[in-house]
């Protein structure tokens, strides 16, 4: 056990590894985050760039978002674009972690024996994955570590595989996350990214139009879902475009829709051999499936909550692009960063 870690857990003393800072258990700041480590640096500053959302309302969220089998298979979809066939033994670091029903249940059946560095600036999200860790034993595979991606505590080359769902459009300056990944991973190692993109625009464009016609041919849509469609447009067009440097980026929990262009070019920069970009739905009623997925989840509602003349609309952005052009357009992709 190096010094920095004496104050840890034996039992959890194999995190000690990966770690390049003194960490402390977040004990001493809450009881209820006990067992969870935090970057001695990190200890009592302010989390910026995360709202409730992620903190006191972390036990909702995880509720609300958590489909550990619809990220199983955007792994699988994943290794079978890029032919990764995951080893035994691999050493993960999962950056944006929140409860973990997303990458470390999919992880602990697809990496065959793995051990996983799980990272987040939320403790309360965190708390929920360390009462998963404890209930299933899994004290030896898998670590909570609290801290701000934006920072780097982990030993060089220390992992083989960066994994993170739905995280770099939260980041300020992705390039910082993207670079630290780069950094942990091993010679060879590569990341499995979850991300929205800007092909989302299509949704917004969708929305502006339906809220349109139904003022000007006074046509009935519920004032809650009117109000959704509103604020989505809103969040759509605030998070298109490169430009985070205003303040309001630090009040905003979703930061980014990515460009392929964008990524790529941050790839380069942090020195990855290879980007792949993998487009997660690009079939006929891709864009039709997309908005039901934000009502579910965004509203708790189901399609009924649009007319058939909303949803006749939605239809004919979906007719109106091949497959082929829907991989171009990317709603949510995988991004797959590989190190020489
Ligand atoms: C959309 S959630 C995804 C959580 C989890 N991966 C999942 O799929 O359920 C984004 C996560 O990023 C975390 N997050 C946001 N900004 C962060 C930062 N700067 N450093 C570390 N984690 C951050 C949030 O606390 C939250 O858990």
């Amino acid at each position: 056990m190096t010094s920095h870690t004496k104050t840890l857990d034996r039992k959890r003393a194999w995190v000690s590894e990966f770690l390049s800072a003194p960490m402390v258990d977040m004990v001493q700041l809450d009881s209820n985050f006990a067992g969870i480590y935090v970057p001695e640096a990190e200890l009592g500053a302010d989390r910026i760039g995360i709202t409730d959302q992620f903190l006191a309302n972390a036990e909702a969220y995880a509720t609300t978002y958590g489909n550990s089998a619809h990220f199983s298979s955007l792994f699988r979809q994943a290794f079978l674009a890029t032919a990764y066939q995951p080893d035994n033994d691999t050493k993960i670091l999962d950056i944006g972690t929140g409860s973990g029903v997303n990458t470390i249940v999919p992880c602990l059946n697809l990496f065959p024996g793995c051990r996983i560095v799980a990272t987040d600036l939320s403790p309360n999200l965190l708390r929920i994955l360390r009462g998963y860790v404890t209930s299933q034993n899994l004290e030896d595979r898998v670590a909570c570590v609290c801290t701000d991606a934006m920072n780097n505590y982990f030993v060089p080359g220390s992992f083989d595989v960066v994994v993170g769902a739905a995280i770099l459009h939260h980041i300020l300056d992705p390039l910082q996350t993207i670079t630290a990944a780069y950094d942990a991973l091993r010679s060879g190692g590569t990341t499995f990214f979850f991300e929205p993109f800007e092909g989302m625009a299509l949704v917004r464009v969708a929305f502006t139009l339906i809220l349109e016609r139904s003022r000007r041919e006074a046509l009935a849509l519920d004032a809650n879902v009117a109000r959704f469609l509103e604020a989505m447009i809103v969040d759509i067009k605030a998070r298109t475009g490169t430009d985070k440097s205003d303040e309001k980026f630090r009040y905003m929990d979703d930061k980014w829709l990515f460009t392929r262009h964008y990524l790529e070019n941050v790839g380069k920069r942090a020195h990855f051999a290879t980007t792949a970009i993998i487009p997660h739905a690009f079939h006929e009623s891709a864009i039709f499936e997309q908005v039901i997925s934000l009502l579910r989840v965004g509203m708790g509602k189901t399609p009924a909550a649009l007319p058939d003349w909303a949803w006749d609309m939605i239809r004919t952005f979906d007719t109106a692009f091949s497959a082929e052009m829907k991989r171009d357009l990317l709603l949510e992709g995988t991004i797959v960063f590989r190190k020489a």
